[in-house]
């Protein structure tokens, strides 16, 4: 067994690629867990034109980093143990890869990995509106196993900032895989008095 617990982290050239750096960044300061990085071209882009980040100083948030072209990669490989793995964002052509099962990618086949050796696979998917097409590839990928997670905003924890909304998805995320990174803000009902950052009297 692998000494740590490994998670792949996907990013792919949706809007939200700060969602993917803010996984990388939430899970680093825990000793337990090895993260592995696919980063698409389409990502390096998009993460370029909505961040301030390099794909370097992604790359540089991840213990290994993987090129989205081998797909000889050790992520590649169901024999390679993981956690699971996290796409973050999810674009439209990957969640179709991965509802097709087309594995012509290292994110595509990683994720279809995970899906066959019956692990957690968790897909930020991120378009809006949507069409026809893309509900029945989300149906798709969930019958395949996957969990689809649309990177949808929730308001009921009062966030003051894009900054808390990431922490907030990111760690909803890791919640699937079983990580509390402790950056979600969790409710406990209405009138609960130990919710964390929610104020009961509001
Ligand atoms: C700034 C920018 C924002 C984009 N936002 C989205 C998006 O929110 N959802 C989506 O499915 N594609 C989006 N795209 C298009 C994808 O990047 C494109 O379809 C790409 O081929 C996805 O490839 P990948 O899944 O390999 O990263 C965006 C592209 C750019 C440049």
């Amino acid at each position: 067994m692998p000494d740590k617990r490994r998670i792949i982290v996907g990013i792919t050239g949706a809007s939200g690629t700060i969602l993917g750096m803010r996984l990388l960044q939430l899970l680093q300061p825990i000793d337990d867990f090895e993260t592995h990085l696919v980063l698409s071209p389409a990502a390096i882009r998009t993460l370029g034109i909505e961040t301030g980040y390099s794909a370097d100083e992604v790359r540089a948030a991840a213990d290994e980093v993987h090129n989205f072209r081998d797909i000889g990669a050790s992520v590649a490989s169901g024999s390679f143990k993981s956690e699971g793995m996290i796409v973050a964002p999810c674009s439209v052509k990957t969640l179709s890869s991965v509802a097709t099962c087309q594995s012509n990618d290292l994110i595509s086949r990683a994720a279809d990995v995970c899906l066959k050796e019956r692990r957690r696979l968790v897909l930020l998917f991120r378009e809006t509106p949507l069409h026809a097409g893309h509900i029945s590839l989300m149906d798709q990928a969930t019958r395949n196993g996957a969990i689809i997670m649309p990177a949808v905003i929730g308001l009921y924890y009062k966030p003051q900032s894009v900054d808390e909304i990431v922490d907030h998805l990111a760690g909803r995320a890791l919640d699937l895989l079983g990580v509390d990174a402790g950056s979600v803000r969790r409710w406990s009902g209405e009138h609960g008095r130990n919710i964390g950052a929610l104020d009961a009297d509001d």
